[in-house]
């Protein structure tokens, strides 16, 4: 059986990732062993979503101090740090990218009593776990989650949260997957998600791929579709959850919330715990990405407005914790209050380690 195409993978001694930027329309693979390769691919959103971005971090800094010869290790340390640094700068949101490269520097340190082969042994080691853990975790996010759906349900989701985002199957498409697999009767409508389309041009391709009856609409429809009944739950993704629940998501999130919670729709985030920062308490602390105004100004490459136009782009916005109805993870789902359970949700973690 051949294996199953995964958005980033490791293959021989390189990794090889789906340049979403090309999606729908050309299945363009990239293999690379340039950590370069990487670092751009993540800033061009080739590679995108919150675990995803995470998991070519842990690949990419394998590759960054892969072709390091000799043995002093200052110099390696040097360079580690140097690569770590430029993943850190790719992009400021998703908090996947610091947990991983995090993961990674705890390994380089914690192993750097060993030789330098070894050393870069742990570090492909470590990579590899971030990715098969994150298959995991969407595999038990998909099986809390497909609880809260319905027999019959009508879904709005937002953006890209399917295999494409994460190392497999996905968080908020995971739960519709899974739900679909039980053989509920889903219908997925889908925010086409502007500027950068990820609805459009990713969601619907992965959805139809498996049969869900699949509906596109524009970012402005939900509110009029929720009052016409035809939305039964909003399930989102999430670039960064803070200690009361706060959630980053693609710019557009809050919007749908706020509607959600007007028509009294339960509005789900779905994350591995990879994307909880546990660091912060209120979502006012997270960094939101500003992108270029030329993702505004032009659709697919073709310019929409008058030269000259000033524009504005953050690339998440964030939901308050009271409009989210629960937060679905890999370790169960979160009700509110938020504040005490996510407390919890570490407290279990941090047992672990
Ligand atoms: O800018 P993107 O495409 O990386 O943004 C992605 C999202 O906002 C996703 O909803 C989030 O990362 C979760 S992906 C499982």
């Amino acid at each position: 059986m051949t294996p199953r195409l995964r958005s980033i993978d490791w293959v021989g001694d390189k990794v090889r990732f789906i340049d979403q930027t090309k999606l729908p329309n050309d299945l363009s693979l990239i293999e690379t062993d340039d950590y370069k390769v990487v670092v751009e691919a993540i800033k061009k959103l080739k590679i995108r979503g919150a675990p995803a971005i995470g998991i070519a971090a842990g690949f990419g800094i394998y590759l960054g101090i892969k072709n390091f010869s000799g043995d002093d290790k200052e110099l390696l340390k040097g360079k580690f740090e140097e690569v770590c640094s430029e993943f850190a700068k790719t992009r400021p949101t998703a908090v996947n990218l610091f947990w991983a490269i995090e993961r990674m520097k705890k390994v380089f340190y914690e192993s750097s009593h060993l030789g330098v082969d070894e050393l870069k042994k742990r570090l492909l080691e470590e990579a590899l776990a971030i990715q098969s853990e994150d298959i995991q975790m969407c595999k038990q996010i998909g099986l809390h989650g497909s609880k809260l759906i319905p027999d019959k349900a009508n879904i709005l989701t937002h953006c890209n949260t399917g295999w494409l985002a994460t190392g497999d199957y996905g968080t908020a498409l995971g739960v519709i997957y899974t739900a679909f697999e039980q053989g509920k009767k889903i219908k997925v409508y889908v925010d086409e998600t502007r500027p950068l389309l990820q609805g459009a041009r990713l969601t619907t391709w992965e959805l139809m791929q498996r049969g869900i009856e699949t509906i596109l609409i524009t970012d402005n429809m939900s509110a009029y579709l929720m009052k016409l009944g035809k939305i039964d739950c909003v399930i989102v993704g999430a670039d960064r959850v803070t200690l009361n629940g706060d959630t980053a998501n693609k710019i557009g999130t809050y919007n749908l919330a706020i509607v959600a919670k007007y028509h009294n729709i339960p509005f789900y985030v779905a994350c591995p715990t990879s994307s909880i920062d546990f660091s912060i308490k209120t979502g006012d602390e997270i960094p939101i990405e500003e992108r270029g105004g030329e993702e505004i100004v032009e659709i697919m490459g073709r310019r929409v407005a008058p030269e000259g136009v000033k524009t504005f782009s953050p690339a998440f916005d964030v939901t308050p914790n009271s409009l989210i109805t629960a937060i679905i993870t890999e370790l169960g789902v979160i009700y509110p209050p938020f504040e005490e359970n996510i407390q919890e949700i570490k407290r279990k973690i941090y047992a672990n380690d």
